[in-house]
């Protein structure tokens, strides 16, 4: 029994509650008991104060711009270490030894092949498919593919599906990219780092070898990086509810992929290069900003604004620094998208509107931004999130997964529906 306790009355009934606390972070009252108490619920769409889990991987404080993967601060991680040492901190709870790093890297290079089959499987595919419909498709067909790796309750297995999907999302990736434009697919060069050996994989064609610039392959690296968890979001929630009724591994990563894509969140990056696209010159910025303020007008600036972060996003201020390091070595000056990009930025870090409401430019403005100049089209935004995620959500699932106290989520609700009534005949309707 916890220390501290929480009281709620609900017309005569009173109840005491346990109130929780983490290592750091907000206290949690533990309302499991207050339905059979009361009879009363708890409402919270949007869940805007409700945990809905314990988890000991990521942590936010979203006042103070902090985010702490197993307790390492993002921006360590970012300038000291790659993507794959990240994916084995989220995964193990550790950072690796020399060792450990060397035979974790081995082993994520060895399943970055995917099933010959599955080549097949994208002609069916129509040419001008999103990529993120064709990832949906294509990760959830790996269930299909690897029935060796779908028990969740044999941790070998679920530790070689892990891995599986770390390793071949890039190379799924590349390949809806290589579909959209019309080019052959180029297998993984087991070699190549991770970031290296998905530009190849996108970028070069077999009449010509693609020459890695490691400057943009360390951009790319740390994208993927800033990207790989964030706790409790929307697509994480959806994997874990997925997870939490036993369904297989692949399975609930596609449904993760799925709720990435919306504009709200993994969709964000895409959109947002399409709005700097229809702001098109700097001195159209101001009615954009206009329409933004405007309550009777749904425009939001995309790429503005976080539900954790009211302060600056730890993450935009890297990828704000990565994305001026990319621009620099690529000789991109003056692109007509990125003066909007640059002006928009520093208007609306200066409006009274925006610095109320704490909206700050997110990690997609600057990603977007990268993305774009590194020659990806803005379609494949959200698949090279997806592709940085996939191991966040692994480990969420995982952690999920060997939780002795875990159950299959069930939100219960505030019905306002009618009440019970008689079914009438349709002749007397
Ligand atoms: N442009 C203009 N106004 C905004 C914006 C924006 N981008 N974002 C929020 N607001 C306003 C909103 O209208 C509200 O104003 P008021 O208080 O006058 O009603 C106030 O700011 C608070 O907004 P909210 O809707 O309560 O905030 P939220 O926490 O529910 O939404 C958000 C967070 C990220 C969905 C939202 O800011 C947004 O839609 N941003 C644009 C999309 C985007 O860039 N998403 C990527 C997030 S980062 C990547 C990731 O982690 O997925």
């Amino acid at each position: 029994m916890s220390a501290k306790t929480g009281t709620i009355r609900i017309g005569e009934k009173t109840v005491d509650m346990p109130v929780r606390s983490g290592t750091i972070g907000p206290d949690v009252v533990d309302i499991g008991k207050l339905y059979g108490a009361t009879g009363a619920f708890t409402y919270d769409p949007g869940f805007l104060s409700t945990a809905a889990c314990e988890s000991k991987i990521t942590y936010i404080d979203g006042d103070e711009g902090v985010l702490l993967h197993r307790g390492y601060a993002i921006e360590e991680l970012a300038s000291q270490g790659d993507f794959l040492e990240t994916c084995y901190l989220l995964l193990y709870g550790e950072l690796p030894t020399a060792a450990q790093k060397s035979d974790f890297d081995y082993r994520v290079t060895r399943h970055t092949m995917v099933h010959d089959q599955m080549s097949r499987f994208f002609q069916g595919f129509r040419r001008d498919a999103h990529p993120m419909a064709v990832m949906v498709g294509a990760v959830g067909a790996l269930a299909a593919f690897y029935h060796d790796s779908t028990d969740i309750t044999d941790p070998t297995q679920r530790m070689i599906a892990s891995m599986r999907m770390i390793a071949k999302m890039p190379t799924l990736a590349a390949m809806a990219y290589k579909y959209n434009v019309g080019q052959p697919f180029v297998y993984p060069k087991n070699d190549l780092d991770y970031a290296s050996n998905f530009l190849r994989m996108c970028f070069a064609v077999p009449c010509e070898d693609y020459k890695i610039n490691p400057v943009i392959a360390r951009a790319l690296d740390r994208i993927f990086i800033l990207h790989a968890d964030h706790e409790q979001n929307a697509s994480t929630s959806t994997v874990r509810l997925a997870g939490s009724t036993g369904a297989n591994p692949f399975a609930c990563i596609a449904a993760g992929i799925a709720a990435l894509w919306g504009p709200a969140h993994g969709g964000a990056n895409e959109i947002c290069l399409q709005m700097l696209a229809e702001i098109g010159t700097v001195d159209r910025i101001p009615q954009f900003i206009a329409r933004a303020k405007d309550k009777n007008d749904p425009f939001k600036l995309m790429g503005f604004g976080h539900r954790v972060y009211k302060n600056f996003d730890p993450r935009a201020k890297i990828m704000h620094k990565t994305c001026h390091e990319v621009l620099k070595e690529l000789g991109i000056k003056d692109d007509p998208l990125l003066d909007v990009a640059m002006e928009l930025e520093k208007i609306a870090l200066n409006d009274e509107y925006f610095i109320e409401r704490k909206l700050y430019p997110n990690v997609d403005f600057y990603s977007g931004i990268t993305l774009k100049a590194i020659g990806f089209p803005t379609s494949m935004f959200t698949v090279l999130f997806a592709v940085a995620r996939t191991v966040g959500w692994i480990a969420q699932w995982k952690e999920m997964i060997e939780d002795p106290n875990q159950k299959i989520g069930r939100p219960r609700q505030l019905y306002t529906g009618q009440p019970a009534r008689k079914y009438v005949e349709t002749a007397k309707r």
